[in-house]
């Protein structure tokens, strides 16, 4: 199974199953991430800055590219969590901005 790495205080690691979200990845590592939209691809707070392994996530798709022009993130390392479905080991990290972990 691929093994995912989220950068956020530190480091935590976990096994998912192919073609799992990193958004659903990071709850398996216990790392919450926001998600105000639901996972609807139009909030942009569930967005990681991709370390190591772009090419073992999902292709972009429209509704992503288009969201990340609209909030200046378009630069190739962002992308949405709850879009960005995990293929292969992966590392990445979450920003502290528009973040917090839920109390
Ligand atoms: S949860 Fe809103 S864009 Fe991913």
């Amino acid at each position: 199974m691929p093994r995912v790495t989220f950068l956020y205080c530190g480091e935590r690691t976990g096994e998912v199953e192919v073609n799992t979200s990193l958004l659903d990845a990071a709850k398996v590592v216990g790392l919450p991430l926001n998600h105000d939209c639901g996972g609807n691809a139009s909030c942009t707070t569930c967005r990681v800055e991709v370390q190591a392994g772009m090419e073992h996530l999902s292709e972009i798709d429209f509704d992503e590219q288009d969201l990340l022009d609209r909030e200046s993130l378009s630069e190739p390392r962002h992308r949405l969590a709850c879009q960005a479905r995990v293929l292969g080991d992966v590392v990445v990290r979450v920003p502290t901005s528009k973040w917090e972990v839920p109390g």
